[in-house]
């Protein structure tokens, strides 16, 4: 039998709660042992957007997705005994959907202060995908130059940006676009969008 691939899913305080949602779900439904953690304003705008209120633990944040839930695994941003913590425990890699600009700004110079950051910086070191969602527009020198450091250490930016090729619609056709993406830059199959044809 195979190992069950194990990924790190940070979701902090941008605008894009659906992309988040989708992408645990789309992890979800793969078989993946997701770990999940949540930043203090990602937990904020997930209520604002889904117009719900969230337990303090998050254990209910899964009810909002359509998949098995039982290899969901919650990290509390204080916990740096967490395995997501610590380069000698095994993961696939980790995706922070979607990434804010603070959380962008403390990855880039290594400077993290909570677990979610913790672990992005964990993922680079070890050579592990880390794929980054960003939501900001416009965006300042400074954002660009954070992006470029993380492009250069090894991190994909993927912005939160669909196209319009596939003719979406719908939003959700939108964030599948979007969420596509992340499953692939992590090496994750998935049927969420229909493939340009592949000569
Ligand atoms: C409703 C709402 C929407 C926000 N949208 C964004 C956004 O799209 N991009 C961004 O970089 N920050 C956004 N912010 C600001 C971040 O939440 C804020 O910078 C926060 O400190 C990020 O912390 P975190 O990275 O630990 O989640 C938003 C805040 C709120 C309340």
């Amino acid at each position: 039998m195979t190992a069950k691939r194990k990924f790190i899913l940070g979701v902090t305080g941008a605008s894009g709660a659906a992309y988040a949602l989708r992408t645990l779900e789309a992890l979800a439904r793969a078989g993946c042992e997701i770990h999940l953690c949540v930043s203090e304003p990602g937990r904020r705008v997930v209520e604002m957007e889904t117009g719900l209120q969230l337990a303090p633990d998050l254990s209910d944040l899964a009810e909002l997705i359509d998949a098995p839930t039982e290899n969901i695994r919650h990290v509390a941003l204080d916990d740096f005994a967490s395995a997501v913590c610590s380069g000698s425990a095994r993961f696939d890699g980790m995706a922070v959907v979607p990434c804010s600009m603070r959380t962008l700004g403390a990855i880039a110079c290594g400077h993290g202060d909570n677990a979610l950051h913790r672990a992005a910086d964990v993922t680079l070191k070890e050579r592990r995908p880390l794929v980054l969602v960003p939501r900001e527009t416009p965006l300042s020198a400074i954002h660009l130059r954070n992006m470029l450091e993380l492009a250069r250490a090894g991190a994909t930016v993927l912005p939160a940006c669909p196209g319009f090729y596939h003719k979406p619609q719908s939003v959700a056709d939108l964030v599948d676009f979007v969420v596509a993406r992340v499953l692939d830059a992590l090496g994750v199959e998935n049927e969420l969008v229909k493939r340009w044809p592949e000569k």
